[in-house]
């Protein structure tokens, strides 16, 4: 199927509104598709009304449009059933669901399996079960591209291993992580484990039942649905096997003064209203991602992002947070000028309008790892042009000029 970047960024009203605007900072947070955008209209103008709760014929159609999009996310992730999908506010929240619910199932002495290149929110969750049960934190380090150094997994992921919670792929670097022999050191050790999507999403549909995890979290707003919404998917059997996090209204069996039943999963996990305009665009913006040409889109994405680690590297002074070659890994392109700091990097590609984060990542110990404060990223969607590239490069020749 053809692609082009042109007729793409037409699906994205923000992109119109400001016809100036290099968008590179999709890492972040990508645009709102114009499928999302119709959902949330359509929702609060004709389906608006609490879910799980009314038997009134407005509620069943939000109850309808609620569990159509938990379908619609189930279909994109290829779960095997929509009860593996349990709606959440977003990465963080559904990462933190596991580090309790899973969490409060460990033991002192029992180990969790992490990497150097996690965003904080897949890490700071097991930092604070560590206060709470005394599990012990292992690393996987990263080799000097940053991809995962897998060489040791045997002595990483010990027998003690319960859990490896992992990134799919960097927010920083944008090397993908190869998760098979990490599944597998896991599975061999008897440990669960939980991917990390919140940048997978964004660049094509996953499929779940490949990667053999058993829990895998993302974000909406990165997929081009609004914020406030992100899913959690377990895998059935883990899922069924976990006590409630947030105890509420919608989560329960049976409650009397005394003692509470629980509902089955997904409801265990989806106490007190739901983001459910935020769930109903989420599953609007999947299914319309889902029927677009990936491969075409990726080789789209893939030759910008070469476009930009070549003009990058003729820059005097320049490093790069990342593998350079384009294979197994993100258009996102992590930097830093010798002498500017990001942020001031940023400022000066403001002035050219150009949109991209500098600083950490919610990332210290991966740039602990290689010695930096922090970089300049920029990241790339498929609705980007060679004229973003463009802009950020003469954007970054004048930081120079102007910074040094
Ligand atoms: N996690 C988002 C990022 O990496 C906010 O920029």
């Amino acid at each position: 199927m053809k692609f082009s970047a042109h007729e793409w960024r037409g699906h994205f009203p923000l992109l119109a509104n400001h016809p100036r605007l290099h968008y590179l900072d999709n890492a972040a947070t990508g645009q709102l598709c114009a499928a999302a955008f119709d959902a949330v209209t359509h929702h609060e103008l004709t389906q608006r009304a609490n879910v799980l709760r009314g038997t009134y014929k407005l509620a069943e159609a939000a109850d309808a449009a609620y569990e159509q999009a938990r379908r619609q996310a189930a279909a994109y992730l290829n779960a095997a059933s929509a009860d593996e999908v349990v709606f959440t506010s977003g990465t963080t929240a559904a990462i933190n669901l596991v580090a309790h619910a899973f969490g409060d199932t460990l033991q002192a002495g029992d180990e969790v399996v992490l990497s150097l290149a996690e965003h904080h929110s897949n890490l700071v969750p097991w930092q604070m079960l560590r206060g709470r049960r005394g599990v012990a934190l292992r690393f996987i380090r990263l080799a000097d591209d940053g991809r995962l150094d897998l060489a040791r997994l045997d002595e990483i992921v010990t027998p003690r291993c319960r859990l490896v919670a992992v990134t799919h792929a960097s927010n920083v670097t944008g090397a993908v992580s190869d998760l098979v022999p990490i599944v597998a050191a896991a599975r061999a050790a008897g440990a669960r484990v939980l991917v990390d999507g919140a940048q997978m999403v964004q660049h094509g549909p996953v499929d779940v039942a490949a990667l053999d995890a058993d829990f895998y979290a993302f974000s909406g707003h990165k997929a081009f649905a609004p914020n406030g919404v992100g899913v959690l998917w377990g895998r059935a059997e883990a899922l069924a096997a976990l006590p409630p996090f947030l105890g509420g209204g919608g989560m329960i069996g049976r409650v009397t003064a005394e003692e509470t039943t629980y509902a089955a999963p997904p409801r265990r996990f989806e106490a007190g209203t739901p983001p459910i305009a935020q769930a109903v665009a989420l599953g609007a913006a999947l299914d319309w991602l889902r029927a677009q040409p990936w491969e075409a889109m990726r080789a789209h994405t893939t030759h910008l992002a070469q476009r930009l680690l070549d003009g990058l590297a003729v820059l005097p002074g320049l490093t790069f947070l990342g593998p350079r070659e384009m294979t197994e890994r993100l258009p996102i392109v992590a930097f830093n000028l010798a002498g500017i700091h990001p942020h001031d990097a940023c400022q000066v590609l403001d002035a050219h309008h150009v949109a991209v984060r500098g600083g950490h990542h919610c990332a210290q110990p991966l740039m602990d790892r290689f010695g930096v404060e922090g970089a300049v990223r920029a990241s790339l969607a498929p609705y980007n042009t060679e004229a973003d590239v463009d802009a950020l490069l003469e954007g970054l020749k004048d930081a120079q000029r102007k910074l040094k």
